[in-house]
């Protein structure tokens, strides 16, 4: 990991919601060594700011400007909207400062045009289980991004869970997998709760039944084992799983999924241009 010759960075979050705080939650869990100062900032939620400090001891302001100077690395964790705005005035205060940003749908090409040319800019796509260290992050650089930027971005990512990293393009299309899908997976988990509920579970069991159930799964297929031949392995020809399955494709499963995809995708391209 190239964390190892990191020298202790000062990091400033433009933003306070749940990406912020699941990345330096997960930074601060696991990077402590590495960190020198989190700053977090939003405009105006001060009771948010004030409970995070109080959580993590990270220093909080409700004006960024002040801490982008001292700053080494500012990761945008505010809507992909704003994006534009912020960007443009935080261009006269970057002096090669790393600037990442989590936003979906927003690639390199923003970041490079409007900071100052030879900018070192990073596009990550974590998701919430970074807070954890269990995200699944993509990640793209930009041109001018060296070495000892390198070994700042992997100490963060190796904080947050596991990294890939993608062309620009690969980020924009593979998001709604990696950076939404837990929702859909989540929805799947409500449904399978009710169901537990409606054959007389108390909630707080089903819910620990269906977690279960996932995270064994997912340890399998961290095995490296191929989904079919898991979904094989439960399933006797003509029994009752079989018929479950079948109701699955015959209301279009496959369909739904790949649908689900294509809309966060379309979704995420429309905000960016937003
Ligand atoms: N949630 C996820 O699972 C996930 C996964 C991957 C990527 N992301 C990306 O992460 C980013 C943040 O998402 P989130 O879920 O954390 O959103 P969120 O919980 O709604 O938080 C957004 C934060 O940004 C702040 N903010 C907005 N405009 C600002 C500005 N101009 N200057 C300073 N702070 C500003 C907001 O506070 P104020 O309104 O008080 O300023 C708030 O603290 C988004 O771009 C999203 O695409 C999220």
């Amino acid at each position: 990991m190239g964390g190892r010759s990191v020298r202790k960075q000062r990091i400033l979050f433009i933003g306070a919601g749940r990406m912020a705080e699941a990345i330096f939650a997960g930074v601060l869990r696991t990077q402590k060594d590495y960190i020198e100062e989190i700053v977090v900032a939003n405009r105006s939620d001060l009771a948010r700011l004030h409970a995070m400090r109080d959580q993590y001891g990270v220093s909080v302001t409700t004006d960024w400007r002040d801490a982008v100077a001292k700053a080494d690395v500012v990761l945008l964790a505010m809507p992909p909207q704003n994006h534009r705005d912020v960007l443009t005035q935080l261009a006269p205060y970057i002096k090669g400062q790393l600037v990442m940003t989590v936003a979906a749908g927003i690639g390199i090409g923003l970041l490079e045009e409007t900071l100052p040319a030879g900018t070192p800019v990073v596009w990550i796509m974590p998701n919430t289980a970074a807070g954890i260290g269990e995200s699944i992050t993509l990640f793209t650089c930009g041109r001018h991004v060296e070495d000892k930027q390198r070994d700042v971005l992997n100490m963060v990512l190796a904080g947050i869970g596991e990294a890939v990293e993608c062309t620009e393009q690969q980020v924009h299309d593979l998001t709604a997998i990696t950076g939404s899908a837990p929702a859909f997976l989540y929805r799947m988990v409500e449904e399978l709760e009710l169901s537990a509920q409606g054959y007389g579970m108390a909630p707080e069991t089903a819910r620990r039944m269906v977690a279960q159930m996932i995270y064994g799964s997912a340890a399998m297929l961290k095995t490296g084992a191929d989904p079919a031949d898991l979904r094989d392995s439960v399933t006797t020809p003509g029994g009752a799983t079989a018929a479950g399955l079948r109701v699955m494709d015959e209301r279009r499963f496959s369909e739904m999924m790949q649908g689900a995809v294509e809309a966060t995708n379309a979704r995420a391209r429309e905000m960016a241009n937003e």
